[in-house]
């Protein structure tokens, strides 16, 4: 970790600009706005891969010939099914329990199932990430559905990761644009450095806590509005500005009031984030072919009012948001779904970590009291 010397640009709070580890799984270059997957720029990776294949390439460091993929999507497959006392226990959830609380709560129990904190060897491990990422679309399918009274619709082997997750959720083989459109969405959130989720992954795995433990860790952290919780909270600040007339007294209130206006801003980017410029034009296709243009207008002109009075761009969850929605996906799916996606990714930074681990103990600064005297029950105030 960097030593903070108080001229240089590390700030304590937040770790900004503190150097926490190293990785070969992504790089980011915020000032340039570029992202790589394992060496290959996220454009051509979007433009080419499907999200078994980038999930692949995070996960074994190359991407695959023919039959590593078709293996690997295979071995998805198989797993994808939850025993049946993990869907007993997702009919014992109140209606009140989101997705996102469903998901942490079922990864979390799991590992009664794969004995995983009774493993040790690196393909053990491997597995369990496997398994984890293959049950995460069917958690949040079937929890969706119970949720909403409806019959939890099983995993179809002959459908890709993307299509049967579409497919269990509503029941109907998605068209292959959604599905395309879902899949690519998915290999846009499926890794980014050392995210406060991916590096809350590798703390937990520092102290040599078992697979499912790290994900329960990454999905609690995922979860929060500042982070995976964003587009939720996206498309709520949309419906409140209802129009694109709307915006400009709606920044102005928002930035009088030091508030934030969601999907924008990002700790590592100064510029446009180089996934929701791919995204932002995903937004643009679906709402012309939708024939409803609103919420990208108000994306337009929140756009040209955060850049000028800020200096500040749309981040992935602003326009993910705009292409869940035209995809009928309701705003509670939306963390869940960037969840699925980082799956891959966080398996990335557990194996990356415990193959070179050491413990992730950082320095506090104290800044509390010291010996004072102590006052006993009967004499304080
Ligand atoms: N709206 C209004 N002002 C903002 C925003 C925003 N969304 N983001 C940053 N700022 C301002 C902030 O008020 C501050 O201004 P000033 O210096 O004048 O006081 C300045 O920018 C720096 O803010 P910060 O809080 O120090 O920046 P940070 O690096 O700690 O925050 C962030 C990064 C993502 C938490 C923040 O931009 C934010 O809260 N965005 C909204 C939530 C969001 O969209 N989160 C998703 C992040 S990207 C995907 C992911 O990783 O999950």
């Amino acid at each position: 970790m960097a030593k903070i010397n108080k001229n240089s640009n590390v700030k304590v709070k937040g770790l900004e600009g503190i150097i926490a580890g190293q990785t070969n799984i992504s790089f980011i270059d915020g000032l340039k706005g570029r992202l790589f997957y394992r060496g290959y720029s996220i454009e051509d990776i979007a433009e080419n891969c499907t999200f078994e294949e980038v999930s692949y390439l995070l996960i074994y460091g190359k991407l695959p010939n023919k039959n590593e993929l078709k293996n690997f999507s295979t071995t998805l497959k198989r797993k994808r099914a939850l025993p049946k006392h993990t869907i007993r226990m997702l009919h014992t959830f109140t209606k009140n329990m989101s997705s996102m609380e469903a998901l942490r709560t079922v990864v979390s129990s799991l590992s009664s199932n794969d004995k995983d904190s009774r493993i040790s060897s690196y393909e053990e491990k491997l597995d369990t990430g496997l398994s984890i990422i293959a049950k995460m679309p069917t958690i949040v399918a079937y929890h969706y559905r119970i949720k909403n009274s409806k019959t939890p619709i099983p995993p179809n082997p002959k459908l890709s990761h993307a299509e049967n997750f579409l497919y269990m959720l509503t029941g109907k083989i998605p068209d292959s644009e959604g599905a395309e459109v879902l899949d690519k969405d998915f290999v846009l959130h499926a890794e980014h450095g050392f995210n406060a989720s991916s590096f809350s992954v590798r703390v937990t795995v520092s102290t040599l806590s078992d697979v499912h433990s790290a994900y329960t860790t990454g999905i609690g952290t995922l979860k929060g509005p500042l982070h995976g919780g964003a587009a939720t909270e996206v498309l709520l600040m949309l419906k409140n500005i209802k129009k694109p007339e709307n915006v400009s007294s709606y920044v102005n209130k928002i930035i009088l009031s030091h508030g934030r206006v969601m999907g924008y801003g990002h700790r590592i980017y100064k510029v446009y984030d180089p996934r929701a410029k791919i995204l932002k034009k995903m937004a643009e296709n679906l709402s012309a072919k939708n024939n409803n243009t609103t919420y990208v207008e108000i994306g337009q002109k929140l756009e040209h009012m955060m850049s000028d009075k800020k200096n500040i761009y749309p981040n992935v969850d602003f326009y993910s948001a705009i292409v869940y929605h035209n995809l009928n996906l309701t705003h509670e799916l939306y963390s869940p779904i960037f969840a699925i996606a980082r799956s891959s990714g966080w398996l990335a930074h557990i194996l990356e970590q415990y193959k070179n681990n050491r413990l992730i103990r950082p320095l506090e600064e104290y800044t509390g009291n010291l010996n004072l005297k102590f006052i006993p029950i009967s004499k304080r105030k």
